[in-house]
């Protein structure tokens, strides 16, 4: 057990180089199951989730590693076990998405029912319908989805449009028979990145970063080689924290073309951004201003940095309203947040928080990946020292946190617990 021990007050000054974003990573190594094969990866952030992953991949029969630069190299084999078992689907609860790549080549798939963290019921009735449209028949045996049948293309219209169900019927559909559409698809960079691969794979499909995804099916698929897109949620979390905390910030690697509402939210904050094709520069040197947001799928405010800007509002000028659409259980570290001095209030989906000219350090617990990260922003703006513990779930998204708040002058350190 390891936690963060944070001594706020510091300016964030420098630059820091933002890795392969895990949220497309994790697909693109559960895409690889499509095709026989090698399948070259680079830009693959090394945190927890993606070892879990790669685990997952072994655990099937393939070989799976990752290298120091960032590289995954992933050899299918012609047959493989398509079974995730329940010591690596409880980990993580993206384990679901392979379902769709495994039905989609074997006509058969065992998932361990998924973990994940704790920020909500986390349902997948859609994954199930949409599969089933496509003709697979899905049953519960001794706490494992068993699926099976051989898919064919369908019409399927989403309720909501979700992150993992689309990427996961995409997946299936690309070696369904026949043509599919997806309507009131999800449209994050993740996926039309996902895309992008399956593409260089041999699949063929349309509509990506729209509403409305058009796939062929296609016989099968083979190895590429392909990079991933850069983590908008990290670079999200640094330009938050400069924010919140003051000082000049340059993210080098960040797409400011995936970052638009945050930018601007960050500029009416009071925030000066700069951004070219490679870098997304922040400077502030007063006090924030308070800023409403309101979370939505992607192009909306993203949920991941919902918890962040809670930070930020915590410290700045004036009142902010936070309202939360996607996950129902992502106000859960608020009570922590008081422990630092936050003037928060609830009611249901929404969150008041008053601003106040400081913060108080505490010792904290951090209850998912983004809500952890959140509260080491909060620490960096309070004044003593805080200890953030939970870092293990941090570890699930960032790449070493405190090397790269470290990096930007930040007095933070992590240590274990006896
Ligand atoms: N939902 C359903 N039924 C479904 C699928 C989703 O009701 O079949 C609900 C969920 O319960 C949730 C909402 O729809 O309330 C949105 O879920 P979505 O499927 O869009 O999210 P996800 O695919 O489970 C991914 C990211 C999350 C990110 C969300 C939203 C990965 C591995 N996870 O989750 O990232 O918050 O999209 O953008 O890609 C994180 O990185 O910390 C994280 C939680």
């Amino acid at each position: 057990m390891e936690r963060f021990v944070v001594r706020g007050g510091r300016p964030l000054t420098g630059r820091v180089k933002i890795a392969g974003a895990k949220n497309s990573a994790l697909k693109l190594l559960a895409a690889t199951l499509s095709a026989p094969g090698e399948h070259l990866l680079h830009r693959v952030p090394d945190v927890a989730d993606i070892r879990v992953t790669l685990e997952l991949l072994r655990t099937m029969g393939a070989e799976a590693t990752l290298d120091q630069a960032g590289t995954a190299r992933v050899v299918i084999p012609d047959d493989l076990e398509p079974v995730a078992p329940y010591e690596l689907a409880r980990q993580m609860r993206a384990s679901i998405i392979v379902l769709g790549p495994l039905l989609g080549r074997f006509g058969r798939a065992q998932v361990a029912m998924p973990g994940g963290c704790n920020i909500g019921a986390r349902k997948i009735d859609m994954h199930l319908a949409g599969l089933e449209k496509m003709g697979a028949t899905i049953g519960m045996e001794h706490g494992d989805l068993v699926a099976t049948g051989s898919l064919r293309g369908a019409n399927i219209v989403l309720d909501w449009p979700s992150h993992g169900a689309t990427e996961n019927l995409l997946m299936a559909a690309t070696l369904a028979k026949g043509n599919t559409v997806i309507d009131n698809a999800a449209r994050d960079p993740e996926i039309s990145d996902l895309a992008q691969m399956l593409r260089a794979m041999g699949a063929k499909i349309h509509g990506d970063g729209t509403h409305t995804l058009e796939i062929e099916g296609v016989d099968a698929l083979h190895g590429s080689t392909h990079t991933t897109i850069p983590d908008r949620l990290e670079a999200g979390t640094y330009l938050i924290a400069c924010a919140a905390v003051g000082g000049s910030v340059r993210l080098e690697g960040a797409r400011a073309d995936h970052l638009e509402l945050l930018l601007s939210k960050l500029g009416t904050a009071g925030a000066t951004i700069d951004t070219d094709d490679t870098s997304v520069s922040i400077s502030i040197d007063e006090r924030p201003r308070a800023v409403d947001i309101v979370t939505l799928p992607y192009p909306g405010f993203p949920t991941d940095l919902q918890p962040q800007w809670i930070s930020l509002l915590a410290v700045a000028e004036g009142t902010g309203i936070v309202t939360e659409n996607v996950f129902e259980g992502r106000f859960s570290f608020i009570g922590e947040m008081a422990r630092l001095g936050a003037d928060i209030r609830t009611e249901g989906h929404h969150a008041v928080v008053r601003g106040v000219p400081s913060l108080s350090a505490a010792p904290v617990e951090a209850p998912d990946i983004r809500a952890g990260a959140a509260l080491v922003i909060a620490g960096l703006c309070a004044e003593g020292e805080t200890t953030v513990a939970g870092v293990e779930l941090i570890d699930r998204g960032y790449e070493a946190l405190e090397e790269s708040f470290r990096g930007l002058g930040a007095d933070i350190v992590r240590e274990s617990i006896a």
